[in-house]
């Protein structure tokens, strides 16, 4: 059976509603986001190994509340996300605030060459959403798939621990940019 360009189908991506047409079944959609000029998302292993890659898929209750699954983009078919909602690391900071995830990154220096480091943001974001955390003790599950060859650990740990003691940022707390462009253009 021959494999031919999808048809056209939405993708609602850092809550901008974007229309893909012409697509290669066998797209990723790290390939897609990248060529799209996203290029936050990095390739790393290509293989769903490293977490460079990784990105936020979002599902909603039916009172439109989000709740976000880290994914690794370069494992995962294009087309996979018809009808889907995606933040990836552009989308996190809402105007002139960067999330708590990344300034927890920065105040404790968890970055050095930065490759790994939009995967570890997007990895904390979700947990910084997740109602059973349980702290510090959790750090280990939630970034177990991001790796680092560069800055150590420790620093992202300490990141980490730090998000994670904080209250859970319920979905109405610092309403991120991409909120607001999605209610407009549901509106629209
Ligand atoms: Fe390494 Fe995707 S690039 S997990
Ligand atoms: Fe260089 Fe993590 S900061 S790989």
């Amino acid at each position: 059976m021959s494999i031919t360009s999808a048809q056209s189908f939405e993708i609602i991506l850092n809550g901008i509603r974007r229309q893909v047409r012409g697509v290669s079944p066998r797209m990723s959609l790290l390939d897609w986001l990248r060529e799209s000029g996203l290029t936050g998302t990095k390739e790393g292993c290509a293989e769903g190994d490293c977490g460079a890659c990784t990105v936020s898929l979002v599902d909603r209750d039916a009172h439109g509340r989000p709740t976000y699954r880290a994914i690794n983009s370069c494992i995962a078919l294009l087309p996979m996300f018809a009808g889907r909602e995606i933040v990836t690391v552009e989308g996190l900071a809402r105007d002139g605030a960067l999330h708590p995830a990344q300034e927890a990154m920065i105040r404790h220096y968890g970055s050095q060459c930065g490759y790994c480091t939009p995967g570890f943001v997007m990895s904390l974001h979700e947990g910084a959403h997740r109602e059973n955390m349980g702290g510090c003790s959790a750090i280990a599950d939630q970034l177990c798939g991001n790796l680092c060859r560069c800055t150590g650990y420790r620093a992202i740990r300490d990141a980490a621990c730090e998000l994670f003691k904080a209250p859970v940022l319920s979905a109405n707390v610092g309403v991120p940019r991409y909120e607001a462009k999605l209610r407009a253009s549901s509106a629209a």
